[in-house]
């Protein structure tokens, strides 16, 4: 097997793969929050044979580790428990996804027998009226029956909250209560400058050092040692509790990412910031294969995330 690896000893050992771009909520800082209903064609979706194929071939040329399910929302995807089996058949030793988890509770028992291992659930707000002004949507009850849901099945769930300056920051340290009573990671995400905030996301930006001055004022944490690779990092309270930041902007993590994506559509990119699709084709020959990851190994060499006219609809987190 050809091991790529660019000059910064990067190799790709994450696939995220965007399964649709269309999502049911409606989070001001990805679609900027209407309050419509997302009307979407599912015969546009590619299949789960579509899908494993490209996948098979990736993993055949990296050695993938992980495989992150992402979207839009992935639960929307109408063959998403048969996609992980596959995965798991392919050998994918860790499937994981990132949803909104409106829709998880009646799915979460069929996703962990499928193979499904992890699950980032994105909750900005434990309070309904907060949650209804980051999402555009009511029954806040619905995520957290799916975060219930979840952790009674086993499946491990962090949550991700993305923090927005006059917008959710009172939520910080109800949120951080809610997840240690559930025993579970948060992760506070800095606002990125994507899609429609890609020119003014500085005037949203709560900031990692405000996110621990706050935190701060009710507990007591220490800097746990950062995992190569890790999108967050991480403090540990007094009483063995977990939080996390995603400091994209004050601790930007391009230097150690191994992470490749491919969108709805079957694109490779090597890089969130890329506006250069790379067509992926499960029949293309080995040769062209590892052509098109040189490709995006050069992708990931040139591009450092300075924000996209994307949003994560697009992209997939
Ligand atoms: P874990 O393995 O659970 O740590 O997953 P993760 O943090 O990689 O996945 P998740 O989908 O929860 O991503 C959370 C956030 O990380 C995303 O919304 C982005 O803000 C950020 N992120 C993920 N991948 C990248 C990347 O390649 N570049 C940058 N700049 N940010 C990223
Ligand atoms: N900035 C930061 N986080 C974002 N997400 C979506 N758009 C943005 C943005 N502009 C988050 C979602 C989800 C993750 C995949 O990305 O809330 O947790
Ligand atoms: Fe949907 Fe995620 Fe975008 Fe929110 S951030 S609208 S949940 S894709």
């Amino acid at each position: 097997m050809k091991v790529l690896n660019d000059p910064y000893g990067r190799k790709f050992k994450t696939l995220r793969v965007s399964l649709l771009n269309t999502c049911n909520l409606n989070c001001f800082y990805c679609t900027m929050g209407s309050e419509e209903d997302v009307v979407f064609d599912h015969r546009l979706q590619k299949s789960a044979a579509f899908f494993s194929g490209i996948i098979s071939r990736l993993h055949e040329q990296l050695d993938l580790e992980t495989i992150r399910l992402t979207g839009g929302e992935p639960l929307l995807y109408r063959e998403l428990p048969e996609l992980i089996r596959n995965l798991t058949l392919i050998g994918i030793p860790k499937i994981t996804m990132t949803s909104n988890g409106y829709l998880l509770s009646r799915q979460a028992a069929a996703l962990k027998t499928a193979g499904l291992q992890a699950i980032n659930v994105s909750l900005d707000a434990v309070n309904e009226a907060v949650f209804f002004k980051m999402a555009k949507r009511r029954h806040l009850d619905k995520v957290l029956n799916g975060i219930e849901a979840a952790i009674n099945e086993g499946i491990q769930v962090k949550l991700n909250a993305v923090i927005m300056k006059g917008m959710n920051e009172d939520e910080i340290i109800p949120l951080v209560d809610y997840a240690f009573s559930k025993n579970i990671p948060v992760r506070f995400l800095e606002v990125m400058s994507m899609g429609h905030l890609h020119h003014e996301s500085d005037k949203y930006l709560f900031s990692q050092q405000q996110l621990l001055d706050t935190i701060a004022t009710k507990y007591n944490f220490k800097r746990m040692p950062r995992a190569t690779s890790a999108t967050a990092n991480y403090w540990q309270t007094a009483e063995g509790n977990t939080f996390g930041i995603i400091a994209n902007n004050s601790e930007p993590f391009c230097q150690d990412c191994s992470r490749l994506r491919l969108d709805a559509d079957g694109n490779m990119y090597g890089c969130l910031s890329t506006n250069h699709p790379i067509a992926m084709d499960s029949n293309d020959n080995d040769y062209v294969l590892q052509e098109k990851l040189q490709l995006a190994m050069n992708q990931k060499q040139l591009h450092h995330f300075v924000g996209s006219e994307l949003s994560m609809l697009n992209i997939g987190g």
